[in-house]
């Protein structure tokens, strides 16, 4: 049977997802113990605190959805030094752990996916890759918690309630400052200058700017002058070559681009090196955008795991 064993790492907004659709598929996927932070009411062996036990099993596929940066990475440096494929969401792990992990997948012939790590189900990781070389600049919102917050300071909502309703809607991370102080922009930053410019750009590197330095008024007091307050993130290729980025709360007129971005969405305007503009837009952040991002790399992932069982059969060779 083509069934494929998955580890599933992390059970939260994204992973609680991923699990639904992988488990309403039993002909395509078996499920091991899913690796969770907090206990929580289950039929045995259906859940695990411990990676040892999530990874038992040789499993073909890990899913990397925990969070977190060390557990995370090395979960994912066992798997893919077994030549198991590798789907993460997790922009942390990613960012500080590029070239190790891109390397241990060159080394044995696994596949390291991450499309729903930057821009959830908007697909500008795919846009980057299409326009390889050609890339002059970034600039997007992308972080769909702060884009909430944003909208809702400007209605007016206190800025503890309004981050409270962007957890409770699935929106933020297990520690929203990541979030609130940029530096879950940063980290997608600085994936996209590697997917950009093929570089490294570290996210310690990149100025931020915190929505909590904003004064109570700002974001209201942009609206009565017809502007709104983005968190938006840019990366560009300095006059030396050298890659520059920055997360930085703006006043944009309601006629930018970037303005009419609404809660949870993200959008990114790619400027290629003749001057065109590429637009990408989707929903950055929640369950089921970002569920479904995964679950198209977890397919990707499949078709390849199947490839290697099933090497495509050389052509017959007709005797003279
Ligand atoms: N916390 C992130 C956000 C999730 O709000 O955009 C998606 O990366």
């Amino acid at each position: 049977a083509d069934v494929v064993r998955v580890a599933l790492l992390g059970c939260g907004a994204v992973g609680g997802g991923v699990l639904q659709l992988l488990q309403d598929q039993p002909e395509l996927f078996e499920v091991g113990p899913v690796l969770v932070k907090q206990p929580r009411d289950a039929k045995p062996g259906e859940f695990t605190h411990h990676l040892d036990e999530a990874l038992a099993g040789e499993p073909e596929l890990l899913v990397e959805l925990i969070g977190g940066n060390d557990l995370a990475a090395d979960a994912m440096h066992q798997a893919l030094s077994r030549g198991a494929e590798v789907v993460t969401g997790n922009k942390a792990a990613l960012a500080r752990h590029w070239d190790s992990l891109h390397a241990c997948a060159a080394r044995h012939g696994g596949g390291l996916r991450f499309s729903a790590a930057v821009g959830g189900g908007a697909p500008i990781v795919e846009t980057l890759r299409r326009l390889e070389g050609e890339v002059a600049s970034v600039e997007g919102v992308m972080n769909g918690t702060c884009n909430f917050l944003l909208s809702r300071l400007g209605e007016g909502w206190e800025f503890d309630r309004a981050l409270a309703v962007a957890q409770e809607l699935g929106f933020a991370e297990a520690d929203p400052s990541g979030d609130v102080d940029g530096n879950d922009a940063a980290d997608k930053l600085s994936i996209l200058v590697r997917e950009a410019f093929g570089v490294a750009l570290p996210p310690q590197q990149i100025a931020k700017q915190s929505l909590r330095d904003l004064a109570p008024s700002a974001a209201a007091e942009a609206k009565q002058r017809g502007e709104v307050l983005k968190q938006v993130g840019r990366c560009w290729l300095g006059e030396d070559g050298s890659p520059l980025a920055e997360v930085r709360v703006v006043a944009l007129p309601a006629s930018h681009a970037l303005a009419n971005v609404h809660n949870e969405e993200n959008r990114f305007l790619v400027e290629d090196r003749a001057g065109n503009l590429h637009q990408v837009h989707g929903k950055g952040a929640g369950r089921w955008p970002t569920a479904t991002a995964v679950l198209a790399d977890v397919l990707d992932a499949r078709a390849a795991i199947l490839r290697k069982a099933k090497p495509a059969r050389s052509p017959l060779k007709l005797s003279a």
